[in-house]
């Protein structure tokens, strides 16, 4: 699996303390930046993360802004993204088994890292439901596809 991390100023250090999980779970990843706490504009790293898996270059993005929001409003705008913003475990995983997810955004000034890091590891380990859960995906699809006319 292909994976891009991004992240704004208030995300670096989260983003810096998840990148050891992704290296247990035997994920490559590319950082977009930032790496530095110097003040940056969460859509500059939003957009390059969500362009990624919106055109299929990786497979999957993780996005850190200080309480997430930010970030989840500039990803859900590319079409095919499903960015889903969790805080604890119970939502990444279900944000993968019906959402079929393929952005997660955490919020660094929230959560600690052993909180990023259970997050992290559940979110890479559980698949997609398919099911019912495909049709609703289709019709966000057809959604897409509506309004980008
Ligand atoms: C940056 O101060 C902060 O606004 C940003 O990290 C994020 O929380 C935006 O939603």
């Amino acid at each position: 699996m292909k994976i891009v991390v991004g992240c704004d100023h208030a995300g670096v250090a989260l983003k810096n303390e998840i990148t050891p999980v992704l290296k247990e779970l035997n994920i490559a990843w590319e950082d977009v930046g930032t790496t530095t706490e110097e003040s940056v504009d969460y859509p500059d790293f939003g957009e390059r993360v969500s362009e990624l898996v919106s055109t299929g270059k990786v497979d999957r993005g993780i996005l850190i802004c200080g309480t997430g929001i930010g970030m989840s409003i500039v990803a859900n705008k590319f079409a095919g993204v499903r960015a889903a913003l969790c805080s604890e475990t119970y939502s990444a995983k279900m944000s993968r088994l019906h959402n079929d997810a393929n952005v997660l955004v955490l919020p660094g000034r929230i959560i600690n890292s052993q909180t990023a890091a259970e997050i992290v590891r559940v979110w890479f380990t559980t698949s997609f439901e398919g099911g019912r859960h495909q049709g609703r995906l289709n019709k966000i699809q057809a959604i897409e596809a509506r309004l980008c006319k």
